[in-house]
């Protein structure tokens, strides 16, 4: 089947979004190029569904502009600004944009006359790193849907599997020596404050969670800055939340391990007061913080995702071994619901936010693993 150019218009999109998954899976099985691997996809999926336009805008200048990449369709304009047009606008805010009606979007660029809707969605490497972005137009309006979206985002996370194997650029990975002098810096500063924690409703150190999200962070290889930030992440959060004082604390995170590190915490931890200086209830905070992970970078990303699947993973743990899964449910911030409902959040907008890298595809299931659990396990007598 490999060698055929499908045709899937008969299919229901998710139906067809699997087959053609399956399909471009065979053809690029152990194909690590990035070109053919763009040239391929979007001959596919061109065909797949008779598309329009379907090609890759690719990075040629980080943050400033995209250019042509592998397509098919007619002749494509060949660079594009960030932040113009519907290709420049996911690139720049790293997120699939839909556009059901392209003549209502500001700023959309026609590089053909009969294109009505059009779906862009981001391409990340191994490193998270915005390699390109993936532009499908169409003659129909509204053609692109949740399905749509859901379909190319998975085609195009094997561009960030290909080159897993690939040296990460200009940084060491924090386990490349299985000691760090940094790491071991904010090991220890993070152990010093969270010293008398103890974690809610039990007598174990808090302290092993914040270690847990280092490890989980260095696992994926991540540099040791990243490392860092997993490890010191909750001395921030805790900081802000409590405001006053506590600036004094982090000024002095920020005085031992940088200004970048305490910035790039602060754009993914809850934060007390909004914009205007008004004070955020609690569920409030959880919603301005799924809000601002659109301006998070790739290092806050990783942290978020790290501590998710830590404390998922910690749920899991935990309910596996009890006979009181009630008890470890009131442990969580607002119960069971609230909970599952959170970290579905969370996963579904890094997701949203165009956050593929590797450890996603761990963190989802684990959170779908929670959602299936009976809410309450029967009694053993
Ligand atoms: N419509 C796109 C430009 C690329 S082409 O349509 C092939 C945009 O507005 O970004």
């Amino acid at each position: 089947m490999a060698e055929v150019t499908l045709d899937l218009r008969d299919l229901p999109k998710r139906e067809a979004y699997d087959a053609l998954q399956a399909h471009v899976d065979a053809v690029l099985d152990g194909v690590d190029d990035e070109i053919a691997g763009m040239a391929t996809l979007s001959c596919l999926l061109h065909h797949a569904f008779g598309h329009l336009w379907t090609g890759f805008y690719r990075v040629a200048e980080p943050g400033r502009l995209l250019r042509v990449g592998p397509y098919q369709g007619t002749l494509g304009c060949l660079d594009i600004t960030f932040g113009r047009g519907v290709c420049g606008t996911a690139a720049a805010e790293r997120r699939t944009v839909i556009v059901e009606d392209v003549n209502a979007f500001p700023g959309h660029i026609a590089c053909d006359a009969r294109a009505r809707s059009e779906i862009v969605v981001p391409v990340l490497d191994a490193h998270g790193q915005l390699l390109a972005v993936l532009d499908v137009d169409s003659e129909r309006p509204a053609a692109f849907d949740a399905d749509d979206r859901m379909g190319l985002e998975r085609l195009v996370s094997r561009f960030a599997r290909a080159h897993a194997a690939a040296p990460v650029p200009a940084a060491t990975p924090a386990n490349a020596h299985g000691y760090s002098d940094r790491v071991n810096h904010a090991l220890a500063f993070a152990a010093k404050y969270h010293d008398q924690q103890v974690r809610k409703g039990l007598r174990a150190p808090y302290f092993t969670q914040p270690a847990n999200v280092g490890l989980i962070l260095a696992r994926y290889d991540q540099d040791d800055e990243t490392v860092m930030a997993g490890i010191l992440r909750d001395v921030v959060e805790e900081c802000v939340r409590d405001g006053g004082i506590a600036d004094v604390g982090l000024e002095r995170v920020a005085d031992k391990f940088g200004a970048p590190l305490v910035d790039a915490l602060r754009r993914v931890t809850q934060r007390r007061l909004d914009d205007d200086g008004v004070e955020l209830a609690a569920d409030e905070r959880r919603d301005d913080l799924l809000v601002r992970l659109a301006g998070a970078d790739e290092r806050g990303r990783w942290v978020t995702a790290a501590s998710a699947l830590h404390d998922v993973g910690t749920l899991l743990a935990d309910l596996a071994r009890t006979d009181y899964p009630e008890a470890v449910w009131s442990r969580a911030a607002g119960g069971r619901d609230a909970t599952l409902r959170w970290y579905r959040r969370m996963a579904e907008r890094l997701r949203e936010v165009g956050f593929a890298a590797p450890i996603m595809a761990e963190l989802l299931p684990a959170v779908e693993r929670l959602e299936m659990l009976e809410p309450v396990a029967p009694r053993r007598s």
